[in-house]
């Protein structure tokens, strides 16, 4: 029998083709019903597998309120840090997500942030668009070259060694802190420091590219920014709670650090007003693994990992 399957939002279109084509598949076109059980239970009833994204909380509640009928709950994303995996096994409910097939899309994505800040694109987007550019001066709005500067990640999985990669074809070095070092044949010359207060002072720029987590919560605060130099750019990719945000607009608006690119925030999409007005900061609203290619790989990755699950098997991308 074809398995109901709820996806609680809206897809692209050849995406939910093929939902459609291997499911019966069932939309979410509108408001997800938080907390409102009564119309979960309509929305679920007979389902065998439920489609989440980061900002659907498929937390203790939802998991404790999820019909019998569902085995499976895929993410459509690499971050599951919106995901009870607790919870899930108390319940015997099997969860998979999308690692891999966006690595490409959200390292490009870190490159268009680092380059962003680094050259200034917020302020000379605003002067090219209000129309009163007065032409090329020597003077005129100067950035900062990536070439022969030090990149630090702090996070080094793929989606961190995909930035690496990157990076180095613009002549940066790569330093990196990790839970764990790598094996040299993955560092590929990286330098791996022990500690996050090791590798903020001897980089130019950082990427935060690590999962969200209760180690990792709040790690970019007022402490730690003071190890960084007063020329360095700060990079977000990941998840925006990893950053105290009064504490990096302080060094942006004091001069403590020359600019930022984010591309996720924290409370996202209402996020700290104050971030808007900043002229140093380049920013996007979470677009990191926004490519169609990467779209439509994900939207397999689920449809390969729920199938697989309701047929008693354990897929890769399986995570609980
Ligand atoms: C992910 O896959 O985790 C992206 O950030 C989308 O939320």
């Amino acid at each position: 029998m074809t398995p109901k399957v709820v996806i609680g939002f809206r897809l692209p279109d050849d995406v939910e083709r093929e939902f459609h084509a291997r499911t019966d598949a069932h939309f979410v076109d509108g408001d997800w019903p938080a907390r409102d059980t009564n119309a979960l239970i309509a929305l679920l009833d007979g389902c065998a597998a439920l489609v989440v994204t980061p900002p659907i909380h498929a937390d203790a509640w939802l998991f404790a309120h999820l019909p019998a009928s569902v085995r499976v709950v895929a993410t459509y994303s690499v971050g599951l840090d919106h995901v009870d995996l607790v919870a899930a096994k108390k319940r015997g409910i099997a969860v998979v997500h999308t690692p891999d097939v966006l690595t490409d899309a959200v390292a490009e994505t870190a490159l268009l942030l680092l380059l962003g800040a680094a050259r200034r694109a917020t302020e000379s987007v605003a002067l090219i668009r209000s129309r009163q550019w007065q032409g090329w001066t020597p003077r005129q709005i100067i950035g900062q070259g990536l070439a022969g500067r030090t990149l630090g990640i702090y996070g080094m999985g793929r989606i961190g060694r995909g930035i690496a990669a990157r990076a180095r074809a613009f002549g940066m070095g790569i330093a990196y802190h990790n839970r764990r070092r790598l094996a040299p044949a993955l560092e590929e010359g990286a330098a791996y420091h022990e500690t996050p207060e090791a590798l903020l002072p001897a980089c130019d720029a950082l990427v935060l590219a690590c999962p969200l987590n209760e180690a990792t919560r709040g790690f970019l605060n007022a402490r730690r920014l003071a190890l960084m130099q007063p020329t360095s750019i700060v990079v977000n990719i990941a998840r925006g709670d990893i950053i105290v945000d009064d504490d990096l607009i302080a060094a942006l608006k004091e001069g403590r650090l020359f600019a930022a690119g984010l591309d996720v925030f924290s409370g996202e999409p209402r996020m700290d007003t104050r971030y808007y007005d900043l002229p140093n900061l380049f920013m996007l609203p979470h677009i990191g693994s926004s490519t169609i290619e990467a779209r439509l790989a994900m939207g397999r990755a689920v449809l390969d990992g729920l199938i697989g699950v309701l047929a008693g098997g354990s897929p890769p991308n399986r995570i609980a």
